[in-house]
């Protein structure tokens, strides 16, 4: 057997020493969790989102707090407690990121989730400040303003990505979610206006019913591998578009064969959030054997060696990515009856 294979991978300029990284979710909510994910092989964290309402809440909380506090004073027989802002929102969300960069040696990127141009620079220069490595700028929305137009909805996100760019120097990865009339249009206005990659895609989340109680439930769902498909589809697209561009998938990445396709269509990472939640860390640990396995029997030397091999201007049918493909699978999947 020869040597092992190089698994290492460069995504938003940024060295990493495999292609799988742990996304936003619970088991980054906690330095002793995210230590069993660099245990078990994933190369870079992503700590969960601090929120735009979730910080404008809290700021505004602490404001009224201390508005108050500074009212009552004078007539206050006590002091009033001491407000501590080490406790609101933003806080907590930057001594996490404090906290990580200290335990660990793989890089920690922060994530802002927000749609709005709000106090997004400063938390996002804070967050520089405290150490991360990076930023995921997540742009999740639904948009159910029938007065307001695609493109209006559109020039607002680019404005959030341009604030935002021009307040910090670390690389900035922009999320989305799939629903975009014309998303690779929007990609390369997106690169333009300073994102250095994507995370394709943030998971899809629907409305259900609870039937006991006639309640609308708004769970985020876990995923199953199938839901790779997607960003397999745009990150082989974009990989052709915007090369040099930052890639991660996110989305359904559960095993080693999953991590794989996702990097011959171009992806530089392959990111997972629900298999560490049912499986536990070690999961990441069998998608790089598996992955090992595979590079050896098919006498790759390396990751990069494979990346972009299949994306969309290598597999010389364009159709296979696109509308094509989408008919076949209609008009020739079999009925079982
Ligand atoms: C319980 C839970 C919490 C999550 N929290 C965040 C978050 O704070 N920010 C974010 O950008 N994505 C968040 N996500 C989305 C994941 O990062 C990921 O994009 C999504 O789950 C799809 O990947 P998967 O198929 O590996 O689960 C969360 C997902 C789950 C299941």
């Amino acid at each position: 057997m020869g040597n092992a294979p190089d698994l290492s991978t460069t995504y938003l300029g940024i060295k990493l020493s495999g292609p799988v990284i742990a996304s936003s979710g619970p088991m980054t909510r906690q330095v002793d969790t995210m230590l069993e994910l660099q245990a078990a092989g994933a190369a870079a964290v992503v700590l969960p989102s601090l929120f735009q309402e979730e910080a404008e809440a809290e700021e505004m909380q602490a404001y009224d707090l201390a508005e108050m506090a500074d009212g009552f004073a004078e007539f206050a027989s006590a002091p009033l407690p001491e407000m501590d802002l080490a406790d609101v929102g933003p806080a907590r969300h930057i001594q996490l990121l404090k906290d990580a960069k200290e335990a660990l040696s793989i890089p920690v990127f922060a994530s802002l989730n927000g749609t709005n141009l709000g106090g997004w620079s400063r938390y996002a220069r804070e967050m520089q400040d405290a150490g991360a490595d990076a930023l995921e700028l997540n742009l999740y929305s639904v948009n159910a303003d029938p007065s307001e137009a695609a493109g209006v909805i559109e020039d607002r996100y680019l404005s959030v990505i341009d604030a935002v760019r021009k307040a910090i120097d670390i690389p900035m990865a922009v999320k989305v979610w799939p629903p975009f009339s014309a998303f690779s249009n929007f990609a390369s206005r997106a690169r333009s206006a300073g994102a250095d990659g994507f995370v394709l895609f943030s998971g899809v989340y629907g409305t259900d019913i609870d039937l006991d109680t006639l309640k609308l439930t708004s769970a985020v769902p876990l995923t199953q591998s199938d839901r790779i498909r997607l960003p397999m589809r745009w990150i082989g697209i974009l990989d052709a578009q915007l090369p040099k561009v930052g890639l991660a998938a996110s989305s359904g990445v559960h095993t080693w064969s999953d991590v794989l396709k996702l990097l011959l269509v171009g992806a530089d990472v392959a990111c997972t959030t629900s298999a560490v939640l049912r499986g536990g860390a070690g999961v990441i640990t069998s998608m790089l054997d598996g992955l090992r396995d595979w590079l050896i029997e098919h006498d790759y030397v390396s990751v990069t060696q494979l990346q972009g091999s299949m994306n969309l201007a290598h597999v010389g049918d364009p159709g296979a990515y696109e509308r094509d493909a989408y008919i076949k699978t209609v008009t020739s999947t079999p009925v079982i009856v």
